[in-house]
């Protein structure tokens, strides 16, 4: 093929690429838009290919090789995601040998290995009941510069709206899968009678299969997905499914593979390309027990790592981990000035506000990191002590109270670590270390009257729900409810396991957590699982699934317990989950084991017993 018909093939001609050419795929604003050496500077991409004026790829040197995704749905608009990439994609977009210096120099030598070649796509929107008119569509471009993905925003979209969407490669047949996202209701909306989510946390890929993305997407009973957080594990675990690359990831090369490899996982991939995600990350995206300045293996020093030789500092690492996250996932960024910040809000319709926190990375003053636990737990009831930090923490409460006022139904918080009181919670990774800031939302709440509150949790890979009660400060009946404020549905991990391996140890140990603890209601942790969550004007339900075995893939799935929240009441219904559960521990009413699963393949019920859970 001559390069007139490579160029024509391609749709582009690479003298007519500006800066504008590049400014459609959000991925280049990310992390921050106006600081040098954090976003990408478009103007540098257009020139390189100018000058170095490469012959493009032709659509067969290509591929869309992680599907599609979606999420942060708006109203009006939707985030749209897709990676195409030439099969060496992964030494172009190694950054450097360390790959921890900045991707991004002015002068064009220090892109090491940065590829001149731009990749164009088309993207189009439709309703899936009329395949033949696109309600939005453009064309985009992505390069080495940002690990080859493509993020664009589709844009006068209807509310609370089913749409499909595909990228193709321009001028050719070449196109990703068919994906199928939604639009959130718009804001006045008084008429939506449900919104329902999937909610998930701590998908390690290592530790088995990520069943209970498959089971969700299969019964597809929710129109959003919520992820707390562990979305990936930055370890160098090994096993039958062994991490990539087999190192901790330190490097901005290490991060992408690794969110890669996730992306390869067919159930995480079916859900991906089938609902509007909406997601905040835990310390595992970064570093096991990150704060706002180290983590377990980083004091805030540079810090090398025996082997890798060279050291990297916590700056710089989690800024590797935060710009691949961008890259690689369908989030906004609602703020391109602050390259941190992923807690936003979403309004939908007059049913709910959905507020996502980050206790993780943003803000958080120093947590239990091991060899300081003893010191955490003597100053967990310091005032100045914030899991969000002043600014964050200003945003929520303005936050949850403006919701109030604008007579939204629910307040929902998807958080990462358990909000709840536990006795001598003050050294674990929890509010509970945190116990001032705890009090100030509690007091927010309670002084302002604001109800209807549903704290989301991940983190712990165990199932905890409870009444959210200020213990200490506000009277609270543990048998009726009365004097709570909301509740918290925390839940169990997708894959990462727990230290109860049997059903009877899981309940031995929910009833000493719960006789111990008055809010707790019902505790669980033999089972890897998720949570639907409904939302109506009249009240709540959570219904809690389990994957009886993540050893194989599988489409098992086992209802555990069911809750409903009545409007206006601030607590669990009674009799709690109806006073019969599956597993665990229930503080009034009976476990049950039948053991009866759905088949979400088949869509039959059957009988299975339990086998190992667990790879190791
Ligand atoms: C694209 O994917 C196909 C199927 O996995 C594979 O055979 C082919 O080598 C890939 N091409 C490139 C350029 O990566
Ligand atoms: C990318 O660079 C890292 C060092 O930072 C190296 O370990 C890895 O092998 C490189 N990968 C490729 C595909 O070049
Ligand atoms: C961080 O510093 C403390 C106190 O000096 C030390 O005990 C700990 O081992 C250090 N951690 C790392 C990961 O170097
Ligand atoms: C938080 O409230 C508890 C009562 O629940 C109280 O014991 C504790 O001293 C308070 N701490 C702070 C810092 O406000
Ligand atoms: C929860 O409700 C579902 C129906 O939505 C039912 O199939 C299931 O058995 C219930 N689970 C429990 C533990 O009661
Ligand atoms: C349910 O699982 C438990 C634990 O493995 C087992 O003892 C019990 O027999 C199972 N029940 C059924 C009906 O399979």
């Amino acid at each position: 093929m001559t390069l007139k018909a490579a160029l024509a093939l391609s749709g582009f001609m690479f003298l007519e690429l500006t800066s504008a050419s590049f400014s459609g795929n959000l991925n280049y604003d990310s992390p921050s838009k106006r600081h040098d050496h954090l976003g990408i500077d478009i103007d540098v991409v257009s020139r390189r290919t100018l000058k170095r004026g490469s012959v493009p790829f032709l659509p067969s040197q290509l591929n869309f090789t992680h599907g599609v995704a979606s999420g942060d749905p708006y109203p009006d608009s939707v985030i749209l995601w897709t990676r195409i990439a030439p099969s060496d994609a992964s030494d172009k977009s190694n950054t450097t040998v360390e790959g921890t210096v900045p991707l991004y120099s002015h002068e064009t030598e220090k892109y090491i290995k940065a590829d001149a070649n731009p990749i164009c796509a088309e993207w189009k929107v439709w309703e899936p009941r009329d395949k033949g008119t696109m309600v939005a569509e453009g064309t985009a471009y992505t390069t080495s510069d940002i690990d080859f993905t493509l993020k664009v925003e589709a844009k006068s979209l209807k509310p609370f709206t089913l749409y499909n969407y595909q990228f193709t490669v321009c001028g050719s047949g070449k196109s990703s899968p068919v994906g199928k996202t939604k639009t959130s209701p718009s804001v006045d909306d008084d008429t939506v009678k449900e919104i329902k989510m999937a909610v998930f946390s701590c998908s390690n890929y290592p530790g088995g299969h990520f069943n209970a993305m498959g089971n969700a997407a299969r019964k597809d009973e929710h129109d959003f997905v919520i992820h707390l957080g562990d979305y990936i594990y930055e370890g160098g675990r090994q096993g039958k499914r062994p991490h990539n690359p087999p190192r901790t990831a330190l490097t901005l090369w290490d991060y992408r593979t690794r969110h890669g490899q996730y992306r390869t996982d067919p159930d995480l991939l079916l859900l991906a390309q089938n609902s509007a995600w909406i997601t905040t990350w835990d310390d595992h995206e970064v570093s096991d027990n990150g704060w706002r300045d180290g983590s377990s293996s980083m004091n805030n020093t540079e810090q090398s790592f025996r082997n890798y030789g060279f050291g990297v500092s916590v700056d710089q690492r989690k800024m590797n981990a935060v710009r691949a996250y961008f890259e690689w996932m369908p989030i906004r960024q609602v703020e391109l000035d602050d390259n941190l910040r992923i807690w936003r809000s979403f309004k939908m319709g007059k049913l709910l506000d959905l507020v996502m926190l980050d206790t993780r990375n943003y803000d958080r003053s120093i947590t239990g990191v091991g060899w300081n636990d003893a010191y955490i737990k003597e100053i967990h009831n310091d005032a100045s002590r914030s899991l969000m930090g002043s600014r964050q923490e200003n945003w929520f409460y303005r936050t949850l109270s403006e919701s109030a006022k604008r007579g939204a139904t629910w307040r929902i918080v998807g958080n990462q670590v358990l909000f709840s009181q536990f006795v001598d919670d003050g050294g674990g990774d929890s509010w509970g270390a945190y116990a001032a800031n705890r009090n100030r939302t509690f007091q927010h709440l309670y002084d302002n009257k604001i109800n209807n509150n549903v704290f989301l949790t991940g983190d712990t890979h165990r199932n905890w729900v409870s009444d959210l009660a200020w213990q200490g400060a506000k009277k609270y009946d543990p048998a009726t409810g009365q004097g709570a404020v909301g509740v918290e549905l925390a839940g169990t991990a997708i894959s990462s396991s727990s230290p109860r391996r049997s059903l009877e140890s899981s309940f031995i140990r929910g009833k000493h957590l719960i006789q111990a603890n008055a809010q707790l209601q019902w505790q669980e942790s033999y089972y890897r699982g998720y949570f639907l969550l409904s939302a109506r004007k009249d009240k709540l339900d959570a219904k809690f699934y389990g994957t009886p075995s993540i050893a194989t893939r599988n489409s098992w799935d086992l209802p555990l317990a069911n809750f409903t929240v009545i409007a206006g009441e601030n607590h669990l219904a009674r009799p709690v989950a109806g006073g019969k559960v599956e597993t665990g521990y229930l503080r009034s009413g009976k476990t049950v084991s039948t053991n009866v699963t759905l088949d979400t393949s088949a869509k039959t019920w059957k009988v299975v017993g339990i086998e190992n859970m667990y790879f190791s």
